[in-house]
C-alpha cells in the first residue's frame, strides 16, 4: 500500500493558508487514487519537531552501539522522522516563504532528517522518491522580477531535497498571496488569482501523475 508523507508548516490554519489549501487538494486527489493507502501527516506549526541538539547531531556521527544514553535518546526522534521519509512512496511539503526562506519549523525537520551516510551521501535512502513542494509566497520572486535574488526557498530546497537527498523534486508556487491584504499590491490581485487557479490545477495534475507513477512502481 502506498504511503504519502504530508508536511505542513504554515502558521495559518486551513483555508487561510495557500500552502495548506493547495497541499490538501493534492492530498485529496492522491487519496482518491490510493484509497487504501497511508498518509503520514506532520503539522510542524501545531506540533513542531525539536531543534537539533549536540546530542542528537553527534549521535548521527557515532555507530549506534557507541552512543551514550543521552545520544541514543536524542537520536530516537531523528530515527522516527528519517523512517517516515524513507517509508514514503511520495512526499508533499507545504513551504511558505518566511523572510525569504523556509519556516524555521521546516528547517528543524530538515536538520533532523539530514544524515550523512543515510539520507545524504553516496547512496541517499530517499533517492528517486517524488517530492512536491507547495512554495507559497506573499510577493513574487519569479525570474525577471526585482526580488528574484531574494528567493531562498526553492534554491534551498533544491540543494537539500534534489541535489543532496536525490529526490525527484517539483514545485507548485502560489504567489502574490499578500495582494488581497496589502493595499499597495491591489493591482496585482488578478495575477494572484491566476497563480492560485494554476496552483490548484497543478496540484490535481501532479497528484495524479505521482499517484500513477507510485502505483506502477
Ligand atoms: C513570518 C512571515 C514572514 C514572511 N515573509 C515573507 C517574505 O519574505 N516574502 C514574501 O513574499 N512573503 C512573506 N510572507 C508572506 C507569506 O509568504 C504569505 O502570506 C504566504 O501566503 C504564506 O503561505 P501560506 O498562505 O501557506 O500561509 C511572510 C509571512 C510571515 C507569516
Amino acid at each position: 500500500m502506498a504511503t504519502l508523507l504530508h508536511i505542513d508548516s504554515s502558521v495559518l490554519p486551513g483555508e487561510a493558508s495557500s500552502s495548506r489549501s493547495v497541499a490538501a487538494a493534492f492530498r485529496g486527489v492522491w487519496e482518491e487514487q490510493h484509497p487504501g493507502g497511508t498518509v503520514i501527516h506532520r503539522d510542524l506549526a501545531a506540533d513542531p519537531v525539536p531543534h537539533i541538539t549536540a546530542a542528537a547531531w553527534t549521535a548521527g556521527l557515532a555507530a549506534p552501539a557507541a552512543r551514550t544514553p543521552e545520544q541514543a535518546a536524542a537520536f530516537a526522534v531523528r530515527e522516527t522522522l528519517i523512517g517516515e521519509l524513507e517509508r514514503a512512496d511520495a512526499v508533499l511539503i507545504g513551504a511558505p516563504m518566511y523572510n525569504f526562506s523556509i519556516p524555521s519549523t521546516l528547517k528543524a525537520w530538515v536538520d533532523n532528517v539530514y544524515l550523512i551516510g543515510r539520507t545524504a551521501g553516496e547512496t541517499p535512502s530517499a533517492k528517486g522518491t517524488p517530492v512536491v513542494v507547495v512554495a507559497s509566497r506573499g510577493g513574487s520572486y519569479a525570474p525577471g522580477t526585482p526580488r528574484e535574488g531574494f528567493e531562498f526557498v526553492q534554491n534551498y530546497l533544491e540543494a537539500v531535497l534534489r541535489d543532496t537527498f536525490g529526490m525527484d523534486l517539483e514545485f507548485i508556487v502560489p504567489e502574490l498571496t499578500l495582494s488581497t491584504r496589502v493595499p499597495a499590491m491591489s493591482d496585482l490581485i488578478p495575477l494572484y488569482e491566476a497563480s492560485r487557479e494554476r496552483a490548484f490545477e497543478d496540484a490535481a495534475r501532479k497528484a495524479k501523475e505521482v499517484a500513477e507513477r507510485v502505483a506502477a512502481a
